[in-house]
């Protein structure tokens, strides 16, 4: 399949339903390290990026984390290889919840470029795929002021706990990483000055 950059690229619908339960998936989430590089489908892909920041099914105005005010201020990005995400040309996709679509910002296979910014633990650069938990902090801190940075930050842990809890409903693994130079991630990936990177999660095996 041959994608233009400014392509919106349906995923498949996320399930809602699995044989794994809460508990399960509770007691076995750990961080992993160890990956090696097994390609994602892209079914899981997107149902680890509904997991992270998607719309609650049959309620479009609410997702599957809670958000203070319900302002919702993630914005969750794919950093992709080639050929590590399904047929996904290398890049880094933003995530639309609204229609549980991606949209390439930048081209090119990023992962290197992300993992050397988070102080080179470059075991992330061997996951097929890295989940960025990004924000617009303004979102949130038009309504809360001050007091809405600390939400913003409590929200993108239910980000990453959710696909640490999804990863195990696939098979599959997570490890996140906080240890990043900011300004070094925002340039690898192109972000919007507006948009500030909050986590970096490594998904597969
Ligand atoms: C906010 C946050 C930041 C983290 N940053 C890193 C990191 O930069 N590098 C890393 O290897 N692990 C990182 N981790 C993973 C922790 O090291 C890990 O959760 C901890 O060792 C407990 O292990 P477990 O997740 O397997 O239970 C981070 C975890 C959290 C919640």
């Amino acid at each position: 399949m041959a994608f233009a950059q400014s392509d919106v690229i349906s995923l498949p619908a996320p399930r809602y339903d699995s044989t794994i339960s809460v508990e399960v998936g509770m007691a076995k989430r750990a961080t992993f390290r160890n990956f090696r590089g097994t390609p994602l489908t892209l079914a899981q892909a997107s149902q680890l990026l509904w997991s992270a920041n998607g719309n609650r099914p049959g309620q479009p105005s609410r997702k599957v984390i809670p958000s203070a005010g319900a302002l919702y201020p993630l914005e969750i990005y794919l950093v992709a290889g080639q050929g590590t995400v399904g047929d996904l040309p290398a890049g880094i996709y933003n995530y639309d919840p609204s229609n549980n679509s991606l949209k390439m910002t930048v081209g090119g296979d990023k992962r290197q470029a992300v993992a050397s910014a988070a102080l080179s633990q470059m075991w992330l650069s061997q996951a097929p795929a890295i989940v960025v938990i990004a924000a617009v902090y303004e979102r949130t801190t038009v309504k809360y002021g001050e007091r809405g940075i600390r939400y913003v930050h409590m929200e993108s842990g239910c980000a990453d706990q959710n696909l640490y809890l999804q990863a195990i409903g696939l098979g599959v693994k997570a490890g996140t990483i906080g240890a990043f130079d900011d300004d070094s991630v925002s340039e690898a990936m192109k972000l919007p000055s507006d948009v500030k990177p909050l986590l970096l999660v490594g998904v597969g095996q």
